[in-house]
């Protein structure tokens, strides 16, 4: 198991024939984190994913086979789990336990949550084997959901949203206890799952 590697990352490009410049303009990042990225020196954002899937002419499962499937094997609590978001290249990373976390050559502090409010919620239905979770909040390119995350006491999952499509995911777990979602012009909301 693991996340998109630097060395998939450089030989898709070179594939496709990109420079690193080009692979960044193409995804709207620079190209210092292209270079970071192909170094293994940081991650790109899962949001960049799913863009970079079609860059490449790719099915997000080609590039990275655990995509949805992202879980920790310790038990992880609310209190544990941590988001970094880097005002540079926009990259989004969970960690448990803390981190010390870099991103284009600062050091990011865990994003504070958010609570819920009238433009920043969501529906919780479940689902057989977990919960359909839609955001009820609008979608465009310059504001947007980009993420929704499932907890439960056994690990966390990740859904990467599409910016134009409908702010929602089947969160495949049992037991789901919070859920948090990634607004990126307001910040980290967390939303308790009543049991
Ligand atoms: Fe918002």
């Amino acid at each position: 198991m693991g996340y998109i590697s630097g060395q998939t990352i450089k030989e898709l490009r070179e594939q496709k024939g990109f420079t690193q410049a080009q692979l960044a303009e193409s995804l709207g990042v620079y190209e210092s984190a292209v270079k970071s990225w192909e170094e293994n020196k940081t991650y790109p954002d899962i949001m960049v994913v799913e863009p970079m899937a079609k860059v490449f002419e790719k099915d997000i499962k080609e590039i990275w086979p655990d995509a949805f499937e992202i879980r920790v094997d310790e038990t992880p609590t609310t209190e544990d789990l941590a988001f970094y978001v880097c005002p540079i290249c926009g990259n989004l990373v969970v960690s448990t336990h803390g981190a010390y976390v870099e991103c284009c050559d600062l050091v990011l502090e865990p994003l504070a949550y958010e609570q819920p409010n009238a433009k920043h919620n969501i529906t919780a239905n479940p689902t057989e084997g977990g919960y359909h979770i839609r955001v009820n909040h609008g979608m465009s390119s310059v504001h947007y959901i980009s993420c929704i995350i499932g907890v439960s006491q056994k690990g966390y999952r990740v859904a990467m949203l599409d910016h134009e499509g409908i702010p929602e995911a089947d969160i495949m777990m049992e037991g789901l206890e919070t859920v948090y979602f990634y607004c990126n012009k307001h910040g980290m909301f967390v939303n308790p799952i009543e049991a």
